[in-house]
């Protein structure tokens, strides 16, 4: 073998390890699951969804594939969100989930076992945190670590979280609410709050049954929360056609209904997100105060997108606020960046899970 191809085996082989590794970040979401692969960027952006036999609890689809079956499944199977409130809920079904995806991410080659960083909320208790490390054990990884949410979610816009200032971000999800204002690595005052996007579905299908006696599914909900929904009167107000069935006659029925009457709809959330921002705020120490006045809040997160939500928490806190650019994916993103620079972000990775 001539010299210069000796030095090109040379080359692919030592490189070979970090073609191997993979290592991931995973954004598991109450609502969506996305995945970065280290070197190649958001690989996966899947709804956290899986459809499951009702007798064997075998897993059928995940994914898209799996909420197109949200509302509509036969009597023989079953189509599960296993996060709730930003935590694993149905143990099982999440630890498929996450097999399912790394699989995918990993084009089914079961032998090589990434390590991983996930992505999960401040508030999370021991116990859930044991549930996380299992199911991505289980699921095939090593060497896990956890991040912080609003942690992830403010590397992943940009802002200077090893600095000695203080970041204020929110992050709206489908299942919680994270605030938290970081500096220097860490998170100094933070509120994880069990309520999001999913709860304002939950409010529209309320207010429709209570006002129109119509009964809804929740696709529909988000779907109404998503086109008109609002958390501050619009400029121009807008209306919706809506078809559900009737509670009284017990027949699919359409109605109309505006703007204003689903911002009612939202308000109880909404105000309980703002409350949440006020408390953080409240706590937060004189000098880092000061800091969030000159540079405002950031939002992210799905929820982050609801009309009028930026000027809503503007008007209430006095503040600058400002919507990410792809607030569904700053999460994955900041993760993302952890992995590809570790020593420049060392500080900011969770203890890792014990046991
Ligand atoms: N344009 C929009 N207007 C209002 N809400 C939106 C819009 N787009 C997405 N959402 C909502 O954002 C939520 C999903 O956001 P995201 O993917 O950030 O949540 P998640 O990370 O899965 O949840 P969590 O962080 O709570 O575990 C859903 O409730 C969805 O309805
Ligand atoms: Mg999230």
């Amino acid at each position: 073998m001539s010299a210069l191809s000796l030095s090109r085996w040379y080359r692919a082989l030592s490189s070979l390890p970090t073609m191997m590794a993979n290592d991931i970040a995973i954004d598991l979401g109450t609502a969506n699951t996305l995945i970065y692969m280290k070197g190649r960027g958001i690989v996966l952006n899947e709804p956290s969804v899986v459809a499951v036999e009702a007798r064997s609890r075998k897993c059928i689809a995940v994914g898209s594939e799996a909420k197109l079956m949200l509302g509509r499944t036969p009597a023989d199977l079953e189509a599960i969100r296993p996060l709730k409130d930003g935590v694993i809920a149905d143990f099982q079904v999440s630890e498929e989930m996450l097999r399912q995806f790394i699989l995918k991410v990993l084009h089914h080659r079961r032998f090589i076992k990434p390590s991983i960083i996930i992505a999960v909320p401040s508030g999370i208790t021991e116990v859930e945190k044991r549930a996380v490390k299992d199911s991505a054990e289980h699921a095939g990884c090593r060497d896990l670590h956890l991040i912080a949410e609003p942690v992830a979610a403010a590397i992943g816009v940009g802002l200077p979280v090893n600095a000695a200032c203080g970041n204020m971000v929110v992050d709206i999800g489908g299942g919680t609410t994270e605030i938290a204002v970081i500096a220097l690595s860490g998170i100094v005052t933070q509120q994880s709050i069990r309520v999001a996007g999913d709860e304002m579905d939950e409010g529209v299908i309320q207010y429709l049954r209570k006002n129109y006696n119509m009964a809804i599914g929740q696709q529909t909900s988000e779907l109404i929360k998503m086109t008109i929904g609002s958390a501050y009167p619009l400029k121009e107000e807008k209306e919706m056609e809506i078809s559900g069935r009737d509670l009284v006659a017990g027949i699919p029925r359409t109605i109309r209904v505006n703007s204003a009457e689903i911002r009612e709809a939202l308000s109880e959330p909404i105000t309980a997100i703002v409350e949440g921002v006020r408390r953080t705020l409240e706590r937060t120490p004189p000098e880092l105060s000061a800091d969030i006045v000159e540079r405002g809040i950031v939002m992210t997160g799905g929820g982050a997108l609801l009309k009028g939500l930026d000027m809503r928490l503007s008007k209430e806190t006095s503040l600058t606020v400002t919507v990410a650019d792809d607030p569904l994916s700053c999460v994955v993103l900041g993760a993302g960046k952890v992995l590809e620079e570790p020593e420049e972000y060392a500080k900011v990775l969770m203890d890792p899970p014990r046991g």
